[in-house]
């Protein structure tokens, strides 16, 4: 444990591992602040291409991780294919990951609202933005349940998914986020795994609840 009188979560894994639904549902049930840090990295995207930009340029994503307005994170926009797609490519940029950095240590540092504690998710949070967390879990799933619930989740938003192309997609930003030179995804050493492949979102957060119960 650190020597802060607030605590520190960190939830990083995989894309459609199940991470986000289980972060969120831990900091309500502390009433810890909570930051998905994943949109951040999708504004940046969103912004790039929204300018005409090129989103494998860093100096691109540079200017618009600098222009970054956390008010503008409720952007429905930044959960569209394209935004993750997008995010996922400036995310390989060592620039945009260190503009991006002081913002996501103040978050976890100074919890905003006065709250005792924050709950971070993410790629890296475990190993580089909040290395002291007081735990840290590390999500993943096979891709092909991944990839089926991601379908099913655009299909209920009355996307035209393709089931083929969301696993390709899948596999593609696994291999960004795993291969990129800067900060990538890799469970932390004092990270407890969960394995999300035959649990439904209670059994996830039962689960973590197991291991991260203060
Ligand atoms: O969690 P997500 O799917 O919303 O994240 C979108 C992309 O952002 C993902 O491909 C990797 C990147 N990302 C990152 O590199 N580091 C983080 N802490 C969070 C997200």
């Amino acid at each position: 444990m650190n020597t802060k009188n607030y605590r520190l979560i960190a939830v990083d894994g995989l894309a459609a591992s199940g991470k986000g639904t289980l972060a969120r549902r831990i900091a309500e049930y502390y009433h810890f602040a909570y930051l998905d840090t994943g949109l951040l990295y999708r504004a940046v995207g969103y912004e790039v291409l929204s300018v005409n930009g090129d989103i494998s340029n860093p100096k691109h994503g540079l200017i618009a991780a600098e222009k970054l307005n956390p008010k503008n994170l409720n952007n429905p926009e930044l959960r569209s294919e394209a935004a993750s797609e997008a995010a996922s490519v400036v995310a390989t940029s060592p620039e945009v990951r260190m503009a991006l950095l002081n913002f996501q240590k103040s978050f976890a540092y100074n919890p905003p609202d006065g709250k005792m504690g924050a709950v971070l998710d993410g790629r890296d949070i475990g190993t580089v933005i909040c290395p002291d967390a007081d735990r840290k879990l590390f999500v993943r799933a096979d891709i092909s349940i991944r990839a089926s619930r991601r379908y099913k989740e655009l299909r209920s938003l009355g996307l035209n998914a393709i089931y083929a192309r969301v696993l390709q997609d899948l596999r593609d930003r696994d291999c960004r986020d795993v291969s990129r030179n800067m900060a990538p995804l890799v469970p932390a050493k004092d990270a407890f795994v969960l394995d999300t492949t035959f649990l439904d979102p209670e059994g996830a957060f039962r689960a973590a609840l197991g291991y991260a119960l203060f």
